[in-house]
């Protein structure tokens, strides 16, 4: 069988030479000449375990070639598999513009019948598409050709990439053509001896279940980080959460870490995709809309705990990263937690050295040189003298340090564990302060005397406020007021408030006397009024409150009692 492969990325490297491993004869095109070249030569541009052997033993039998011209490809390969990349446009949705010109390329050369298998991740109607403008080229050429366009979606994993594509837990195959799927039957025969894996399917069902399967795994992950918020708050551990709610068959274990959010190039991109169709088509996603928004947080979280812990400023310390690929096993840093650290850390004036164990260059070439980073060649290095270390990757070394020599080497013994590697007991055993992600030590993040940063939605039991601006002498916040619920009678000594009601219908109360108000209504409350608002009605109140003062900090509130037992 003769195969061609457009693209040699993580899927089309992957790909081509695992089939060329069951005999199949198998050429992998590319437009990037020099990624090409290296290819040639046996070279890899990406760390994947096992890749390298398998491509250069391939190579040598002369079943695998790399090359650049297309029309060569396009003539070699009864099948011709598009593995190009689908990145993100502007609004969330997959940019397909590499997908279609291979398309076109394939169209502008194929001498005769060609299966076109669409590997890359693309939105319902994207085959359709691809389709589409095959045929219009055949037209165009004068050429009346038999091609099929197939969904074969890709489910490997980025760092058990061979694994997967070796031993796969499904193939599905989206088409409704003959032909195509008696190819691809024999193509993929051999991945799947044991039993039968091949799901043969519509082509929009198919396109859908990449995206499906994405989602639903992003979901696991930020269900759980949302639910570690929730331990945090509630003294709970979310690693024994983990064991209690995994231990159910109908849940199982996988994807149910709670961590500092998933990256890579898939489930970030293909989330926004999918969000990004339904409304096209006049839907929301609802759900995958809200796991993106928690993802988003979740990759903030490590940077604020080390900001509060360090009391709100940054400016100097050094903060040592054990981890930058998105995940281990791979140098994949596309949409990585670490970048988000990074680029806070730097932001707040910090210093990082970063340790990884083969990520190191693609994020050099990534972030290029900048002021206070600098990447350690060993986790202990990293390490040396900083204020803290934080671990962004679950890389396996990283699981069992040397603690006695990592306390030492450590400037302060203060660890932000972003995988949750160790046990919080243990830690605090062997002399080291631990914050985990929902377990371990909490970050005071709120001591009732701070300000919140702009954007910051801070829960309380009666609801929740979020700053919305803030200047020189005054704030904005919105307040969301639960039904039923009342804030604490309190009064300010520094500052006066106008509230604006944006709907729902609150009681306000200032110096005794009550005011029911309701939407569009505005109170204010002068300097050294006691005052407090309550919400009798069964709908949510919010407020946009606009503080003028000259001091606005939260200890400037003299709380006569506390709703919540706080004071
Ligand atoms: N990386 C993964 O783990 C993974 C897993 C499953 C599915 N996918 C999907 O597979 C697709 C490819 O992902 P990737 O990670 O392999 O991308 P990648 O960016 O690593 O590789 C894409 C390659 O295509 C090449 N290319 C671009 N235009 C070309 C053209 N016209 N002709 C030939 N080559 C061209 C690029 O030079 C690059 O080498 C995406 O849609 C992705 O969502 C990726």
């Amino acid at each position: 069988m003769k195969i061609s492969v457009h693209g040699c990325g993580y899927v089309g490297l992957v790909s081509g030479a695992c089939f060329a491993e069951t005999g199949v004869n198998v050429i992998c095109v590319d437009i990037d000449r020099a990624k090409v070249e290296r290819l040639q030569r046996g070279e890899l541009h990406i760390h994947e375990p096992g890749l390298e052997d398998l491509v250069r033993r391939n190579l040598e039998s002369g079943r695998l070639r790399f090359s650049a011209d297309v029309r060569e490809a396009v003539e070699h390969g009864e099948a011709q598999f598009i593995t190009v990349s689908t990145p993100p446009g502007g609004n969330g949705e997959a940019d397909l513009r590499q997908v279609f010109a291979v398309a076109e390329s394939i169209a502008a050369h194929m001498p005769g019948y060609r299966l076109v298998a669409c590997k890359s991740t693309v939105p319902v109607g994207a085959c359709a598409e691809v389709e589409k403008r095959i045929a219009a080229a055949l037209a165009e050429r004068g050429a009346d050709h038999e091609f099929d366009v197939v969904s074969n979606p890709e489910f490997l994993k980025g760092g058990a990439a061979v694994s997967d594509f070796m031993h796969p837990e499904r193939i599905i195959v989206g088409t409704g053509s003959r032909r195509a799927i008696d190819f691809l039957s024999a193509l993929y025969a051999p991945f799947h001896r044991k039993r039968d894996r091949l799901g043969v399917m519509d082509r929009a069902s198919a396109e859908l279940t990449k995206y499906a399967a994405n989602a639903m795994l992003a979901t696991r992950v930020s269900f759980m980080n949302e639910l570690a918020g929730l331990a945090e708050r509630v003294g709970a551990d979310i690693e024994q959460v983990r064991a209690g709610v995994g231990a159910d068959k109908r849940i199982g274990y996988n994807y149910l870490y709670a961590g500092c959010g998933y990256g890579g190039s898939c489930l970030p991109k293909d989330t926004a995709a999918l969000v990004r169709t339904a409304r096209e088509h006049g839907y929301r996603s609802e759900i995958v809309e809200a796991v993106a928004s928690v993802n988003d947080r979740q990759k903030a979280l490590l940077g604020e705990k080390i900001q509060a812990h360090f009391g709100g400023s940054l400016a100097g310390r050094l903060i040592a990263l054990w981890g930058l690929s998105f995940k281990p096993g791979t140098d994949d840093m596309r949409e990585a937690p670490s970048l988000v650290l990074i680029e806070f850390l730097l932001s707040q004036d910090a210093r990082v050295r970063a340790y990884d164990p083969v990520a190191g260059e693609r994020c050099k070439s990534l972030l290029g040189e900048r002021d206070g980073l600098e990447y350690a060649a060993s986790a202990y290095e990293a390490a040396r003298g900083a204020d803290a270390l934080a671990i962004v990757t679950e890389w396996p070394q990283f699981r069992s340090p040397d603690f006695g020599r990592l306390r030492e080497t450590l400037g302060q013994p203060v660890i932000f564990d972003g995988r949750n590697l160790y046990s919080p007991d243990m830690m605090k055993d062997k002399g080291f302060r631990y914050f985990g992600v929902g377990r371990g030590e909490r970050v005071a993040r709120d001591n009732g005397s701070g300000m919140h940063p702009v954007g910051e939605e801070v829960f309380r039991p009666w609801g929740s406020f979020e700053g919305l601006g803030q200047g020189q002498g005054y704030q904005v916040k919105r307040l969301r007021v639960l039904p039923g619920e009342t804030l604490s009678l309190q009064r300010h000594h520094r500052r006066d408030e106008h509230w604006v009601v944006v709907s729902g219908a609150p009681v306000a109360e200032r110096d005794g006397e009550s005011h029911s108000l309701k939407t569009g209504d505005h109170i204010h409350i002068p300097l050294g009024a006691v005052h407090r608002i309550h919400n009798p009605g069964d709908e949510p109140v919010e407020l946009v409150e606009v503080q003028l003062g000259d001091y606005l900090g939260e200890d400037d509130i003299e709380r006569f009692e506390d709703v919540y037992g706080r004071a």
